[in-house]
C-alpha cells in the first residue's frame, strides 16, 4: 500500500519553489474548448493527478492534448468536439463540471455525470445551473446526469446567492459568445478568476471586472485569435501549505515563485501566531519562532482566509500555546482530518462549522488516513512535528493537488519518503 512515511522533528530550512496553481490550471485548459487555434499553456503542474483527469476529460471530447514539455500542455480544440465527458473521469473529479459552460458556448450541449471529487461538504451545483438557466439554457437532471442544451445563450443579470468559484467561472464561460451582455453579481473574487478573464480575452472575450465582485461580460459574435502562449499564476494554496509548514517547525524557508499579495490573509495570520513573515517581489521568507500563540481563524471567500489551507493551519495551532477556534463560513463540513489529527495527540473538538483547538506541547507520530487532498496535507505537516514516525496512507488524495510533495520538503529538510509496495 502507498504510503508517506515522516519523521517528525526536524527543523524545515532553505528554499523550495511553487508549480503553477492547479485550480487555475484546470479551468484553463477547460478553457481551451471554446478556442479556435492550439493553445500552450506554459507552468502545468504536470505530476499532479487532477491534471491527468483533465487531460482524460478533453481528449474523451475530442480536444488534441500533447506536453510540449515537462510543464507546458499543447491543447487543440480544432475540428469537431462531442458534449458527453467521460462518467469515469468526471465521478473522479467534480472539476469535471467546469467543461459545461465551455461547451455550451462551442457545441450548445453539455452531459456530465453527477460529479465526484474530495467530500468536504454537501457541493451542490444549483448555483451553476440557475446561472445557465438565466441566460436560456435547457436544464435537466436525469439518470444520475446533468445535461444542459442552448444552442445560442443569451445576456442575463445573475445574482449568486454565494460567491461561489466554479460557478462564476461556468457562468463567465457560457456567456462569451451569448447574444447580449451578462453581469455576475455578487462573483467570486479569487485569483483564479482573474486569470480566466485574462485567457479568455487573449481568445478575443470581452470580460470586465474579474478580481472584484462584478464581473461584465460583453457578448462575442466569434472569437478571434491566433496560437495562444499562457503562462499560469503559481498555486497560492501550495505557497501557503509551504508557509505554514515553515512556522509549525520554527525552520526558515523561502518560498520561491509567489504572488505575495495571493497570500496576505495566510501572512497575517502565521504574523499573529509568532512567526516572521517577509515579502520579496516574487518570494516569502518566513521565519517560525518558538511555540505558535494560539488564533482564531475565520475561513471566508477571497481575499479572507482560503477553506483550502483551513487544515493545513489546524494542524498547525494543534501545538499553539492556548486554544483556537477555527471557524468555515465556506464549506461546512470540512472537518475530517480532525479524527486523524486526534490519533496524533491533537485535542479538537467539532461543532458545527467551528473547530475548537486546545493546544497540546506535542504531538505523537501515528499511522493515519487523509481523508481528502488538503486533510492530507494537514496530515503530513503534523508528521513533520510529531514525535516519532507517521504514516499517512491515501497518498492519492494527496496527489490530487501537490506535486511531489515528499520531494519539495525533502528539499527543505523534512525526513519524509513515499513508500510503495
Ligand atoms: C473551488 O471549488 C476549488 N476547486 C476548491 O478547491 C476550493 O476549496 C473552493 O473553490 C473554494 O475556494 C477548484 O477550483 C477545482 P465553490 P468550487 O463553488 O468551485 C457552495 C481544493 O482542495 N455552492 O466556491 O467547487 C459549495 O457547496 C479544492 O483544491 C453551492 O451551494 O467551490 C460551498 O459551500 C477543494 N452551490 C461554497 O458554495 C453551487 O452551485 C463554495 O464552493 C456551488 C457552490
Amino acid at each position: 500500500m502507498e504510503r508517506l512515511v515522516i519523521r517528525g522533528g526536524r527543523r524545515l530550512a532553505g528554499t523550495v519553489r511553487t508549480s503553477g496553481a492547479k485550480n487555475a490550471v484546470l479551468k484553463l485548459m477547460a478553457a481551451s474548448i471554446l478556442a479556435n487555434e492550439p493553445c500552450l499553456i506554459r507552468n502545468v503542474p504536470r505530476k499532479i493527478s487532477d491534471v491527468e483527469v483533465m487531460i482524460g476529460v478533453l481528449r474523451g471530447l475530442g480536444v488534441k492534448v500533447d506536453w510540449e514539455d515537462p510543464t507546458s500542455l499543447r491543447l487543440d480544440p480544432r475540428g469537431e468536439l462531442g458534449f458527453h465527458a467521460p462518467d469515469e473521469l468526471v465521478r473522479e473529479m467534480r472539476a469535471s463540471i467546469q467543461v459545461i459552460g465551455p461547451l455550451l458556448g462551442r457545441v450548445g450541449h453539455a452531459r456530465v455525470y453527477q460529479p465526484g471529487g474530495c467530500v468536504i461538504g454537501q457541493r451542490p451545483i444549483d448555483l451553476h445551473l440557475k446561472g445557465f438557466a438565466a441566460q436560456g439554457a435547457e436544464v435537466r437532471e436525469e439518470h444520475g446526469y446533468i445535461e444542459v442544451i442552448g444552442e445560442k445563450l443569451q445576456g442575463a443579470e445573475i445574482h449568486l446567492d454565494f460567491p461561489s468559484v466554479g460557478a462564476t467561472e461556468n457562468i463567465m464561460a457560457a456567456a462569451i459568445l451569448a447574444e447580449g451582455t451578462t453581469i455576475i453579481r455578487n462573483a467570486a473574487k479569487e485569483p483564479e478568476i482573474i486569470e480566466e478573464q485574462n485567457f479568455y480575452n487573449r481568445l478575443g472575450a470581452r470580460i470586465r471586472g474579474a478580481g472584484t465582485d462584478t464581473i461584465r461580460i460583453d457578448g462575442v459574435e466569434s472569437l478571434n485569435h491566433r496560437e495562444i502562449d499562457y503562462s499560469v499564476i503559481p498555486d497560492r494554496i501550495e505557497v501557503g501549505t509551504f508557509m505554514i509548514a515553515a512556522a509549525l517547525t520554527g525552520g526558515d524557508v523561502t518560498v520561491q515563485d509567489v504572488i505575495p499579495e495571493h497570500v496576505e490573509a495566510i501572512s497575517a495570520k502565521l504574523r499573529e501566531i509568532g512567526a516572521e513573515v517577509t515579502r520579496g517581489e516574487d518570494s516569502l521568507r518566513v521565519l517560525g519562532r518558538g511555540r505558535p500563540k494560539a488564533v482564531d481563524v475565520t475561513v471566508l471567500p477571497y481575499p479572507g482566509f482560503p477553506t483550502d489551507l483551513q487544515s493545513p493551519m489546524a494542524a498547525l495551532l494543534s501545538v499553539a500555546d492556548g486554544t483556537s477556534i477555527i471557524t468555515d463560513h465556506v464549506f461546512e463540513a470540512r472537518f475530517r482530518y480532525v479524527d486523524e489529527l486526534l490519533r496524533m495527540g491533537a485535542n479538537i473538538r467539532v461543532e458545527g462549522r467551528s473547530a475548537i483547538v486546545k493546544g497540546v506541547p506535542r504531538l505523537s507520530g501515528a499511522e493515519v488516513v487523509a481523508p481528502d487532498l488538503r486533510g492530507g496535507a494537514a496530515l503530513v505537516l503534523a508528521g513533520l512535528v510529531a514525535e516519532g514516525e507517521t504514516t499517512i496512507y491515501g497518498t492519492k488524495h494527496i496527489d490530487r493537488g501537490y506535486e511531489e510533495i515528499e520531494r519539495k520538503f525533502q528539499g527543505i529538510g523534512a525526513e519524509i519518503e513515499r513508500v510503495i509496495d
